[in-house]
């Protein structure tokens, strides 16, 4: 590592080194050594496109290559010592490399700039958290599709307002999330396409008088083309932006979940139980189960969506190109991800080990006059009644079951009969939770029938 009191990268300039406190602001270092294998990888590709192009000899470009090599494995081995000196990832590697490799080390640099360089390195990460997000995302809702096969004809109640609306199956709320989870998919598939153009070559900020080829190096890195303009290329981090905002909505998904079984695992309500692997017992009270892996999964969106709305302040009075504020990108994106994967493997395991209790949900379906929409639209389809007059008589017999404190399958012919005098016997056949929800046949209905299309569906697609 260099001893010099002044910066070996840039120090020409200068007589002194840079303050201790200085040095403590500036450094990136110690999180952007996470970039090293994306900082190594877009090095080496310059490399190649400098001795393709001929601006580096092949003997030179060959000799960088291979001591990039070596400098990631030191990185991955653990052996590589960091220097806060040395700023970033992208100075200690050079720095290293020189050491390894001598003068030709020195020539890497040529036609590229830290600001094209980081933020390609960048790029390459946050495309790679996609891609995990991806495959996380797909993991959990094959484990929301398996419940809803188990449970595609199984009551329980649907709630507006948190109180007892109508009653629904339970393979339709899970599917519910698979709807969900399914748009998130898409989203991090746009962001990515969107993404993915290589800033490399874009130099400081305004391109460069060496003859380079950014499609080769666009190329080797899996980038769809080089991005067109050098300014927006080095300046730009609507890529991270919406990597946070996919990550936020996905997250704020994962978190109405986790809600909800903090609800139905409580002994309240005991419409599920989760498995020991994701609960945690109490040091005081025995009898405790508690749900705090769906309690953290609840909470890490303030932190997603807090990431989302730091970067935005960071960014909204950035003059073009680079400035030194967008260092302060990485952390944020960094700490996301590592907490949307977190939460979204988390989830994963609730679901799939989550037992539904068919006898509670069945039970709670029945409760608070769940059917009383079946019981208003029969007495439009038998009796031709408006709607209107259906629910001023529907309510009267919820009233007189509230005061009676039965359900409305517990009243008699004649207590219908003493509200409506044409009620017939055939209306107790929708007041059962079975019968209501298999006569829910509209497109997107909860049906059992019209779940199992929609179970198929999603299963062709994964
Ligand atoms: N560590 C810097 C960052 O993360 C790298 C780019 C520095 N560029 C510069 N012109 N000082 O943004």
């Amino acid at each position: 590592m260099t001893k010099d009191t002044s910066n070996q990268m840039w120090g020409g300039r200068f007589a002194a080194g840079p303050d201790a406190i200085m040095e403590a602001i500036n450094a990136s270092i110690g999180y952007d050594q996470r970039m090293a294998a994306q900082d190594i990888a877009g090095s080496r590709a310059h490399a190649a496109m400098l001795a393709k192009t001929g601006i580096l000899t092949d003997s030179d470009a060959e000799a960088i290559r291979e001591g990039l090599l070596t400098v990631l494995s030191e990185i991955e081995s653990g052996t590589f010592e960091f220097s806060a000196a040395l700023e970033d990832i992208h100075m200690n590697v050079e720095a290293r490399l020189k050491e390894i490799i001598g003068e030709p080390a020195g020539r890497l640099h040529t036609g590229r700039s830290r600001n094209d360089q980081v933020a390609t390195d960048f790029k390459l990460w946050v495309r790679d958290q996609i891609d995990a997000a991806i495959q996380g995302i797909a993991a959990l809702i094959r484990a929301f599709v398996a419940q809803a096969e188990a449970g595609a004809e199984w009551v329980m109640p649907g709630f507006t307002h948190l109180q007892t609306a109508q009653p629904v199956t339970w393979g339709h709320h899970m599917m519910a999330y698979v709807e969900m989870l399914g748009r998130d998919l898409t989203r991090f598939q746009d962001a990515r396409a969107r993404m993915n153009e290589s800033p490399l070559g874009a130099a400081a900020l305004a391109g460069t008088s060496f003859g380079i080829d950014r499609q080769m190096t666009a190329e080797t890195l899996g980038f769809d083309r080089p991005a067109a303009n050098s300014l927006d290329a080095v300046a730009d981090r609507d890529f991270a932006l919406e990597f946070l905002a996919a990550s936020s909505i996905c997250a704020m998904h994962l978190s109405r979940f986790a809600e909800e079984l903090v609800i139905w695992s409580s002994a309240q309500f005991r419409f599920v139980t989760l498995s020991d692997r994701f609960s945690t017992g109490s040091s005081i009270m025995p009898q405790k189960k508690n749900p705090d892996a769906a309690e953290l999964i609840r909470a890490k969106i303030g932190r997603i969506f807090g990431a989302n709305t730091a970067l935005l302040m960071v960014m909204k009075g950035l003059p073009l190109a680079y400035s030194k504020d967008m260092q302060e990108d990485k952390e944020q994106v960094f700490d996301a991800a590592d907490n949307l994967m977190l939460a979204l493997a988390a989830m994963e395991g609730m679901v799939k080990d989550m037992t539904a209790n068919r006898d509670s949900l069945e039970a709670a379906a029945g409760s608070g006059f769940s059917t009383a929409t079946d019981l208003a639209d029969w007495l439009v389809r038998a009796l031709n009644m408006p709607f209107r007059d259906a629910h001023h008589v529907t309510g009267s017999l919820v009233a007189m079951a509230e005061s009676r404190g039965c359900d409305l399958p517990d009243l008699t012919l004649e207590d219908m009969k003493s509200v409506h005098e044409a009620i017939t016997t055939d209306v107790f056949d929708v007041l059962g939770v079975h019968n209501s929800v298999a006569s829910r046949l509209s497109y997107g209905g909860t049906a059992p029938a019209r779940v199992r299309e929609q179970i198929a569906r999603w299963k062709e697609a994964l």
